[in-house]
């Protein structure tokens, strides 16, 4: 197989695969080619691809990269003029947000590409080490707890010292997924008292064995959860209720960190403005859920993509890519989740074994034979 590893536009630091990764497949015999430089933002130079088997290409090798291959790897969507190029049934992998770039959709369907993205990587046990928004929620769960105790104008461990004695910081950590789980072990290292809490129960026992105190809320809600384990959508009046039970917990916080996610939904409404105004000075709320298109994220005073700071003194961060503020290792974590995607997708003559029976790349192909195949796509095409 011969594959492309794109550079990414402006801001994105992480790159698709490592050299690491590189060597191990051209030491099974594929061509790896990497546009020149792709590697720099995640410390990883040209020479050092090079030593592990690529080809660096720059100038116009570089603008028709995609014509060249059988298979483009990258983080974040290409560009239409890059799908432009794509030759019939090559594959592209990636997190291509594809709810969000119909057009970038269509145009694959139209290339006759196989899109196959990442996010829609099904959450089962076969699937665990493809699973980048696993990977690479758990950068961010970690890297947002730094970032509230960079904000937070208190230090969050207990302190005995002959100048008094400090009490610890107290994190509430709303949502315990991925990126939760970590935020709560994340804040107990650093010596914080831990409160969470998730919609759905079953993950009270993983709160407490991480240290955490599971908050529990009497709300009506019955069923929580879908069978492939994601959190139901509320209603408004359960989310109603949630605020409203929740509050006292956001207000009695030296930070918030939000992680609520619904898959393929907007983030839940958490923290309305009038809770933030009832905030601590110095208090922090880190918006992991922080959504460019939709303004906001769980907090509706979130400026995505900003650090901002109310006029009763809460210090809200909005940063979008966690994981891409630790490139190092959110770039090794992807490398290897397309490394154990490829090796599905790779027959051990190192011929494409593309197949729509499997769980897995059913699930993850957005577009394949000139359609768009996959079901959730499809309809908000149709809207
Ligand atoms: P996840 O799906 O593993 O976890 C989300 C959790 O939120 C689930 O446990 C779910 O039950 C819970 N939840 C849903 N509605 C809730 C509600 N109303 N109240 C309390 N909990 C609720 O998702 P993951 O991987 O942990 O990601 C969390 C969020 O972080 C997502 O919005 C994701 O897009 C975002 N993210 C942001 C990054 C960044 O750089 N800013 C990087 C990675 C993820």
């Amino acid at each position: 197989m011969k594959l492309a590893v794109l550079s990414q536009q402006e801001g994105e630091t992480r790159v698709a695969l490592t050299p690491a990764v590189v060597k191990s497949l051209t030491t099974a015999g594929h061509e790896v080619l990497i546009e020149t430089g792709a590697g720099l933002g995640s410390h990883a130079n040209d020479t050092s691809y090079q030593e592990a088997g690529a080809k660096v290409v720059s100038g116009v090798d570089a603008t028709t990269l995609c014509s060249e291959v059988d298979i483009v790897l990258t983080i974040n969507p290409p560009s239409i003029e890059q799908v432009s190029q794509m030759r019939d049934g090559a594959v592209l992998v990636g997190m291509l947000s594809p709810l969000s770039n119909l057009e970038l959709i269509k145009a694959l369907a139209n290339r006759a590409v196989t899109a196959i993205s990442l996010e829609f990587i099904p959450r089962i046990t076969r699937a665990q080490a493809m699973d980048v928004l696993s990977s690479q929620a758990n950068m961010a769960g970690y890297k947002a707890v730094i970032l509230a105790a960079d904000a937070c104008p208190k230090m969050f461990p207990m302190m005995m010292t002959a100048a008094g004695t400090i009490a610890p910081s107290r994190v509430f950590v709303i949502g315990a997924g991925v990126a939760g789980l970590q935020a709560i072990a994340t804040a107990k290292r650093l010596g914080a008292i831990v409160e969470a809490y998730d919609v759905r129960p079953e993950v009270e026992e993983q709160v407490q064995s991480l240290g955490g105190r599971f908050v529990k809320l009497p709300t009506t809600k019955q069923e929580t959860s879908t069978s492939g384990g994601y959190a139901k959508q509320q209603t408004d009046e359960e989310r109603r209720q949630q605020v409203e039970l929740m509050t006292k917990h956001v207000m009695t916080a030296d930070a918030v960190i939000t992680t609520a996610a619904i898959f393929g939904k907007a983030p839940p409404l958490l923290i309305p403005a009038d809770v933030v105004r009832q905030m601590r000075s110095g208090s922090v709320i880190v918006d992991i859920a922080a959504d460019t298109q939709i303004g906001r994220g769980n907090c509706e005073m979130t400026k995505p993509g900003q650090r901002c700071i109310t006029d009763n003194g809460v210090i809200i961060e909005g940063t979008l890519n966690l994981p891409g503020c630790l490139p190092v290792h959110a770039s090794q974590a992807y490398a290897n989740n397309l490394q154990a995607l490829l090796k599905e997708m790779i027959d051990t003559e190192g011929n494409l074994k593309l197949d729509q029976e499997d769980e897995i790349q059913n699930s993850a192909t957005i577009t394949h034979a000139g359609q768009v195949v996959n079901t959730m796509v499809m309809e908000a095409i149709k809207t």
